[in-house]
């Protein structure tokens, strides 16, 4: 194990977290391919540092596989199509499957007419929003992805959650190797960091949470328990009725355009499984900047060169460019071909592999 500030950390080789994640989700009754893409997005979310959306979830998925409330092996069907519309009916398999088959019809409607926008009722959960963002920016379009989520964020003056931490992600291809890279929970912090925080025994930051009362607390067992997250911005003095706003149109694009549970009907967030499907809501949009001004992508990169060029205020912390952190997360985990997980995880997989009769994942030697 090594340390990472005060937190033990432990280090796995990449391919084998992807082993032991792909593993666990076929022992359950996922194919492999469906268990193979599950794996995929949740050893990219460690990659690029994002470990709340990474080996963190696997349970979450399990859980669900094993009480019925997804169906990995189903298959998610169009209901309804334009030119460049489509609303799609996950039937209830796992989010990345779904979000594989609605991204890959709006990149092939904004390839044909500009723009696909399409909508997904009957999902699970689908991780990073910018992971399906970015698929449509490998193919030298501007990729947008919404979810919505089970009820954590509680709008601003309100003691009880009704939105979820509803992420939006917006990733555009630039000129000379760069990418435009948004990808953002609409809550302070996603709750996988609070998670986190609690696997380290580690306070909160100021602007996070609230307790049962409605008010800020720095206690990451306490925010956990209650469940009732801070919108972006914090509070109304830090006008977090903005982040509000902003998770309320990622809803509106979500649950309320594909007829998939929305808001406060959404299951209530757990890790145990049991709380019946979830029946989420997805929106995958494509745009072709090709249909507007030429020049885009060097335009972008011009405006992310010039960010990154700024003098900041603290000569040590650098301006970054949004997507800046991930890339370079995602090199460094490249170069060492090793992901590092906290004890408490290492020690969860441990016993997940023993309750699901799989190859424990392997622990690199401490260095
Ligand atoms: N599927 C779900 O249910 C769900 C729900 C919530 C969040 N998520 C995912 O959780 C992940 C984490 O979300 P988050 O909001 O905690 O991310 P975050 O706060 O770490 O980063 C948000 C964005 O800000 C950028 N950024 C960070 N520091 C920056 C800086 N100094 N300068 C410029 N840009 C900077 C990042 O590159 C990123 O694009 C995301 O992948 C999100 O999609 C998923």
């Amino acid at each position: 194990m090594d340390n990472v500030g005060e937190v033990q950390m432990a280090r796995v080789a990449t391919r084998e977290a992807l082993r032991f994640m792909t593993d666990c989700l076929k022992a359950v009754g996922a194919a492999s391919r469906a268990a193979q893409q599950q794996a995929e997005l949740l050893i990219e979310a460690d990659r690029v540092g994002h470990p709340s959306h990474g080996l963190n979830r696997l349970e979450l998925y399990v859980n669900d596989i094993i009480s019925g409330a997804c169906m990995p092996n189903n298959e998610p069907k169009v209901l309804k199509e334009t030119a460049s519309t489509a609303w799609i009916d996950a039937n209830n398999v796992l989010g990345a499957t779904v979000s594989h088959f609605a991204m890959d019809i709006a990149v092939k409607k904004a390839k044909e007419s500009g723009v696909g926008w399409v909508s997904v009722k009957g999902s699970n959960h689908n991780g990073m929003a910018g992971y399906w963002a970015r698929k449509a920016s490998e193919k030298g379009l501007i990729g947008m992805a919404f979810t919505n989520t089970s009820p954590l964020l509680a709008p601003t003056r309100s003691k009880k959650a009704a939105l979820g931490t509803n992420p939006l992600s917006v990733v555009a291809p630039a000129s000379a190797g760069e990418t435009f890279y948004l990808d953002m929970a609409t809550t302070a912090v996603a709750v996988g960091k609070i998670e986190m925080q609690m696997r380290k025994e580690e306070k909160l930051p100021n602007g996070w949470a609230q307790d049962p009362d409605g008010k800020e607390t720095n206690d990451a067992h306490l925010a956990f328990k209650t469940g009732c997250l801070m919108p972006l911005g914090g509070g109304e003095q830090t006008s977090g009725y903005k982040g509000y706003g902003l998770a309320a149109m990622v809803e509106l694009f979500c649950g309320i355009l594909s007829g998939s549970n929305y808001g406060h009907h959404i299951r209530s967030w757990s890790h145990s499984g049991d709380g019946g499907p979830a029946n989420l809501g997805h929106c995958f949009v494509a745009l072709d900047p090709e249909c507007f001004a030429p020049g885009f992508g060097d335009r972008l990169t011009d405006c992310i060169h010039h960010w990154r060029e700024l003098e900041p205020a603290d000569p040590s912390s650098p301006v970054l460019a949004p997507g800046d952190k991930e890339k370079k997360h995602a090199e460094l985990t490249d170069a060492k071909g090793t992901v590092s997980y906290v004890k408490q995880q290492i020690e969860s997989s441990a016993a997940l592999a023993k309750r699901l009769k799989v190859t424990p994942m392997k622990v690199e030697p401490e260095i």
